[in-house]
């Protein structure tokens, strides 16, 4: 049984009043999950990582850390840029690499994305990297073919640095999904998390990564996505926002 993720990214949103509150409603609503069920992870903007990880340490709280984003490079001359192994030194436990509005709005390439996860998994942060396709893809039949092109190159990195095993998570986010109010069904999210195992199988041992689903994501729809064999969690935008359907969602 692969242990639940569910990872909240807020994006650039939020601020140190949220950050609070999310560790007011763990702590008021004792989610009946515990840490042996569920990681839990919320993913604020990195400026707020080094004070959140003071309180969920001084407030015990079920949460865990992630960021949004981290460099392709390990130091030096790279002016607004975050390393790996700055993240480690806060005990963030996770780093989103790859996220479409990384892809898209900024550029990123797949051999950048693969630099990120291998700098994570260098500092001993749990990557989790984000594929999704394009709605014209998707209409024209070529969803699969889209993303085998996007997990190539990460499936590659796995087997040729020896990560065989290695803890860290596949976040499947098609695009026409992400921010729509528009889910991909159960049935469309485990056909697609059923094949992202199977192309990672060709390189590596595929029983414990865990495969999330993200795309308006809500504490309505979770639990019948959750409920499908190969989806191990999700990655929440919208709604992670909210500390009640935050609980919620940890609580599917
Ligand atoms: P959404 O975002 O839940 O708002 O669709 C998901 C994501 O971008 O990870």
């Amino acid at each position: 049984m692969r242990k639940r993720l569910i990872a909240g990214n807020w994006k650039l949103n939020g601020d140190w009043s949220l950050c609070q509150q999310f560790i007011a409603a763990f702590a008021a609503e004792k989610p009946a999950k515990q840490q042996a069920d569920v990681d839990v992870i919320v993913c604020p903007p990195a400026v707020y990582l080094a004070r959140f990880a003071e309180l969920i340490q001084s407030e015990s709280s079920l949460l865990q850390l992630g960021a949004q984003d981290v460099s392709t490079e390990k130091q030096g001359a790279y002016t607004g840029e975050i390393a790996a192994t700055m993240l480690s030194e806060l005990a963030v436990g996770y780093g989103i690499a790859g996220h479409s509005e990384r892809r898209h709005r900024f550029a990123e390439t797949d051999q950048q994305v693969v630099n990120k996860m291998l700098n994570l998994f260098a500092a001993n942060v749990t990557p989790i990297v984000c594929v999704g396709e394009p709605i014209e893809q998707r209409e024209a039949g070529k969803a699969e073919d889209f993303i085998e092109s996007q997990l190539i190159p990460v499936a590659t990195a796995l087997a040729e640095q020896g990560l065989n095993g290695r803890p860290m998570a596949i976040a499947y986010e098609p695009i026409w999904a992400v921010g729509t109010g528009k889910s991909a069904t159960p049935e469309q999210a485990q056909s697609m998390h059923a094949y992202i195992r199977s192309v990672i199988a060709r390189f590596i041992d595929t029983d414990e990564l865990r495969v999330i689903y993200g795309g308006s994501v809500t504490p309505d729809n979770a639990t019948a996505l959750m409920a499908m064999p190969d989806i191990d969690g999700a990655l929440i935008g919208g709604a992670s926002l909210d500390p009640k359907q935050f609980v919620a969602l940890a609580n599917v």
